[in-house]
């Protein structure tokens, strides 16, 4: 009799702690992302979703890595994102993604198009792992003189300051940093392919980068540093590296 009623005890007490363990399991296989919140605590700041996020943001659709080293990929042009936190705060990376030029006056790095959520996501990726932004405050740095009044919308010294580093000096496709990138920079004095470009699709390309036209990502869009006159400067530039002109057919629409 006490054996049977011990039984009944233990087993009610077994099917309690059954019950509770498999509602906990239900909570954490809930949509509502408990198995998210888990990777919260175990990543500082960064979801594995965030993660990959970040990661097709710079393989597939930002530009950064044509100019930017990320571990063993990517360009020369700019410093390695690599311990960025050793070097500056959060706050000032993601002030250097949305205004190069407001945060670091006369830099190279056109600013790219992106919502607010990717920038924020990035810099996320770039300082995860790391337990508290730094405060430590960043050493000035000079500010980069602006191109002289006359050069300004000079194309050769546009080419060469913006260009010439992935596209080559003399628009070869053979610049020093060209062999960090996965495609090779479009070789502007190639006539026979530049005939088949017209203006407007060599000024789009310069203005949004060349992903928005089918192309590769790391074609960086220059459109929010560069002006109309500047970039019609370096379509003329361009039809001056291959000594040809756009397709007939494109012709009387008004090019640059
Ligand atoms: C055309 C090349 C170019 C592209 C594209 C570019 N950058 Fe830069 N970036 C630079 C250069 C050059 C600097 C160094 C600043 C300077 O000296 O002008 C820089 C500086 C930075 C810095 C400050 C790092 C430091 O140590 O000073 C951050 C952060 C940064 N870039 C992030 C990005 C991100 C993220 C992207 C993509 C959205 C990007 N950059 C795209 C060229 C580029
Ligand atoms: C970080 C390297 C990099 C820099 C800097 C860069 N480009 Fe490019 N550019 C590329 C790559 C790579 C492609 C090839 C894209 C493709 O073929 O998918 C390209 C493609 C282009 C195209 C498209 C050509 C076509 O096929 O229609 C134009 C136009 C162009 N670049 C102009 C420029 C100009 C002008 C500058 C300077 C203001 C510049 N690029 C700076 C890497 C770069």
């Amino acid at each position: 009799m006490v054996t049977r009623r011990l039984f009944v005890v233990v087993a009610a007490g077994v099917a309690v702690l059954w019950l509770a363990a498999s509602v906990s399991a239900g909570f954490a296989k809930a949509p509502q992302g408990g198995g998210i919140a888990a990777e919260r605590q175990n990543q500082v700041g960064l979801t594995s979703l965030a993660r990959a996020h970040a990661e097709r943001l710079l393989r597939d659709r930002l530009a950064c890595l044509g100019c930017h080293r990320l571990g063993d990929e990517g360009g020369r042009i700019g410093p390695a994102l690599d311990g960025i936190q050793d070097r500056m705060t959060a706050a000032r990376a993601l002030s250097m993604i949305r205004d190069p030029a407001g945060t670091l006056p006369g830099t190279i790095m056109p600013r790219q198009p992106m919502p607010e959520r990717d920038a924020r996501r990035l810099v996320a990726y770039l300082f995860a792992g790391q337990e508290a932004p730094r405060d430590r405050p960043l050493a000035p740095r000079p500010a980069r003189p602006d191109l002289p009044a006359d050069q300004r919308a000079d194309g050769a010294t546009l080419y060469a300051r913006h260009c010439a580093a992935c596209h080559g000096p003399e628009g070869h496709g053979d610049g020093w940093n060209a062999p960090a990138l996965p495609v090779r920079p479009t070789a502007h004095a190639d006539a026979d392919l530049m005939s088949r470009r017209p203006d407007d699709t060599l000024f789009d390309a310069i203005a949004a980068g060349a992903y928005i036209l089918g192309g590769s990502p790391r074609m960086p869009a220059f459109g929010e540093m560069l002006d109309t006159d500047q970039i019609r400067a370096l379509v003329r530039y361009i039809r001056s590296l291959c000594a040809c002109e756009q397709p007939a057919w494109a012709g009387d629409v008004g090019g640059p």
